[in-house]
């Protein structure tokens, strides 16, 4: 007998079809389910998209038999590879923070000592509040909204456009005239308390789990497949940046966004601009007390160099601007129990007190864990197991003790451990360092899983269904030990088919697929990203882009830092000479890299992938990319920092040192040894005025 499934719907009889119609509706409904609810698809879009196709064609043949539960008139079913990613044109940015007052005058002295900006002139700066949303990024081509992206990781975020054309207060087309050809309006999206309310009421009637804040409900609400279901979610946006402009915005911060409001967005109404630090302050209080009777959640304010030449010329560094700051409201604070105290073991061996605390909402957030630092901290706490505590959490940084409110004589004294709780190796602790850290290296097993999980994070390897829990996962199963066997697990699993993932618990086929295209997505990597995956004390993302900027090549690289390990070497002279790396960068670098286990595991990695050269930032057609550059005396029109930004964007490399290899000096008047040494090398010599010329 055929199986009816083969059947086409045109040749079916109707019982067979009301049969097919019956079967469909659960399958599909099962497959909604095990996708949006539970995270864990177990047939790949394309089965998925057959199956209501077919529903579709035999409802066509026999419209009487469309059932009242037919996949047909649900919603929130669309297919779903998620959304299209999409690379930005200009990166989105994060914001540094400002803790208090003292913070904020810092940012205004150095705002103006870059810019060279005598200390008693002042600087305008516009203050706004910080919206606790989501920033997305809208593009509008001739005036039609045409794109809209999230932020994702700042370099490519996703298409959410259907979701943002629901937003009321994002206009289809603009308003007025005068806008750019390409604009690029960026800002966030929130959601509205009274909005956040009503809408876990009614998750709560309908038997849904409530969302913990606006903020996640807003996110919640944005990442639907489904635009109806992001319609029916009341969202808002406030624009108050851009990204890519095909024109100016006219002079200033505030022109811009005055702009914005013309054309049709809403900006926020508590803008303000003084080039006195302490009016900006005091309307940072007035906000603060504003806080709590506004309709929607903020977390600081945000205060922007208002002239719109300086913020090009201040640019950006690492993730954030120089231009501006978030100057944060304090943490909020509670008080709970301190239940007991875990060692946790991080990627370089330190040991972490977290105190596992008696659960406790702050700020909207069950709070359960928060860290103790380090053995210093306890001590100086001079808390105790039992006791009452006070803890604070501020923003998106780990909740800490602060102090404890109450104790008593029968708590129990902390214990801090003298060997590694995963390893049993014993703790050191280094010249003034506070931190402990195991000894173990890589025979510790908490360590390399810290660094496994370092490796497949968002600013490194960022393999897509490669995270915390299947990292660990694989590691106890004994399937990854180091980096290298990641780019294997494929082959070894494909060789077991007893003991296939796709067949154990939590796995299924797709999720399986999808995770050996992530992993195979990566066998071609950047150099920096794979400098920083690495895991190598004080080697950050800003300085993993120093040694790309300055070695070119992996392999250029591991060369020269090997030979870097003879201090008397030019290779040691060559890396310290890199303006921004000191010794101590300089001598983690070098200890790494020699170290023969690391050097096993890298060259091991290196047998899996592929390290891109890496390509200098876009440099036009600079006369100086690739060039060697030392700045020695006074500058006067420029500040050193900004001297030193503007030759590295135009893909020149700053050295703090004269060597055979610089290639120009830029002295200024009292310049000394350095221009003694250029000279006698015959290196060319610039003005400050000649160089500004130059570039
Ligand atoms: S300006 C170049 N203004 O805060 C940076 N950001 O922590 C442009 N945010 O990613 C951002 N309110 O999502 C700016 N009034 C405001 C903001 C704001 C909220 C968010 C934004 C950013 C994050 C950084």
């Amino acid at each position: 007998m055929t199986d009816i499934r083969e059947i086409a719907a045109n040749e079916l009889d109707s019982d067979q079809a009301a049969a097919e119609l019956a079967r469909l509706a659960k399958e599909i409904a099962l497959h909604d389910k095990l996708y949006h609810a539970d995270d864990s698809p177990e047939i790949s879009d394309a089965e998925y998209d057959q199956l209501r196709r077919r529903n579709s064609e035999i409802e066509k043949q026999f419209p009487q038999l469309v059932r009242a539960d037919s996949p047909s008139k649900t919603v929130g079913s669309l297919p779903s590879s998620g959304f299209q990613k999409v690379e930005h044109r200009r990166p989105m940015l994060s914001l540094d923070n400002a803790f208090d007052a003292d913070d904020v005058h810092e940012f205004a002295a150095r705002v103006k000592r870059f810019l060279s900006i005598d200390d008693a002139d002042t600087i305008e700066l516009l203050a706004e509040p910080k919206i606790d949303g989501l920033s997305a990024a809208l593009r509008y081509e001739n005036g039609v909204f045409v794109q809209g992206l999230t932020r994702g990781d700042g370099k490519t975020g996703e298409d959410i456009t259907e979701n943002l054309k629901t937003i009321d207060q994002i206009p289809l087309t603009l308003k007025g005239d005068g806008w750019p050809d390409v604009l690029e309006v960026r800002g966030e999206v929130y959601m509205a308390k009274d909005d956040f309310e009503a809408l876990n009421k009614r998750q709560i009637e309908k038997e849904k789990s409530p969302f913990a804040n606006p903020r996640n409900a807003a996110a919640g609400s944005l990442r639907q497949l489904d635009s109806t279901i992001t319609k029916s979610r009341a969202l808002k946006f406030f624009a108050y940046s851009w990204g890519e402009i095909s024109s100016t915005l006219g002079e200033t911060q505030r022109d811009a966004i005055e702009h914005f409001a013309s054309w049709g967005f809403t900006i926020n109404d508590m803008v303000f601009v003084s080039d006195d630090v302490d009016a900006i302050i005091n309307h940072y209080e007035m906000i603060s007390e504003q806080r709590s009777k506004l309709s929607y959640d903020i977390d600081g304010v945000v205060y922007k160099v208002n002239r719109l030449d300086y913020q090009d010329r201040l640019g950006m560094v690492a993730r954030a601007p120089r231009w501006a700051i978030a100057h944060k409201f304090p943490a909020e604070k509670a008080t709970t129990t301190l239940n007991d105290v875990d060692y946790q073991v991080g990627r370089t061996g330190a040991i972490t007190p977290v105190a596992r605390l008696e659960p406790v909402t702050v700020g909207g957030v069950v709070v359960s864990n928060a860290t103790l630092h380090n053995a210093d901290e306890i001590e100086r706490l001079g808390i105790k197991i039992g006791d009452e505590v006070v803890i604070q959490r501020a923003g998106d940084v780990i909740p800490q003790v602060v102090e404890v409110a109450k104790t008593s004589e029968d708590n129990k004294k902390i214990e801090f451990p003298e060997v590694c709780p995963s390893c049993e190796s014993h703790l050191i602790r280094e010249g003034d360092d506070v931190v402990w850290r195991c000894s173990g290296g890589l025979i510790c097993p908490a360590q390399r899983v810290e660094r496994l999980r370092h490796f497949v994070s968002r600013n490194a390897f960022d393999i897509d269904g490669l995270g915390n829990k299947q990292i660990e996962f694989f590691f106890k199963e004994g399937m990854i030990s180091s980096p290298a066997d990641i780019f294997r697990l494929q082959q070894m699993d494909e060789a077991a088919p007893l003991t296939s993932l796709k067949n154990r618990e939590g796995w299924g086929e797709l999720s399986v697929s999808n995770l050996w295209d992530a992993i195979n997505e990566r066998r071609t990597i950047s150099m920096d990203r794979f400098l920083f995956s690495l895991g190598i004390r004080h080697l950050g993302q800003q300085n993993a882009r120093l040694m790309c900027l300055n070695y070119l090549t992996i392999e250029n690289f591991l060369e020269n830092i090997r030979e870097a390990s003879d201090k008397e070497s030019e290779a040691y002279a060559r890396l310290l000479s890199i303006d921004g790396i000191g010794e101590k960068v300089a001598d983690a670098i070098v200890d790494f890299i020699i170290e023969p286990q690391n050097t096993a595991v890298v060259d091991d990695l290196l047998s899996q992938i592929t390290v891109e050269e890496f390509e200098p930032p876009e440099t036009g057609n600079s006369k100086i990319a690739g060039k060697i550059i030392v700045f020695t005396g006074k500058l006067e029109k420029l500040s050193r920092q900004e001297a030193k930004a503007s030759a590295e964007s135009l893909g020149a490399k700053v050295s703090s040192s004269v060597s055979g290899k610089t290639d120009i000096l830029v002295a200024g008047p009292g310049a000394g040894s350095k221009l003694k040494k250029a000279t006698e090398l015959g290196i060319e010599i610039l003005s400050e005025e000649a160089w500004l010329e130059l570039i």
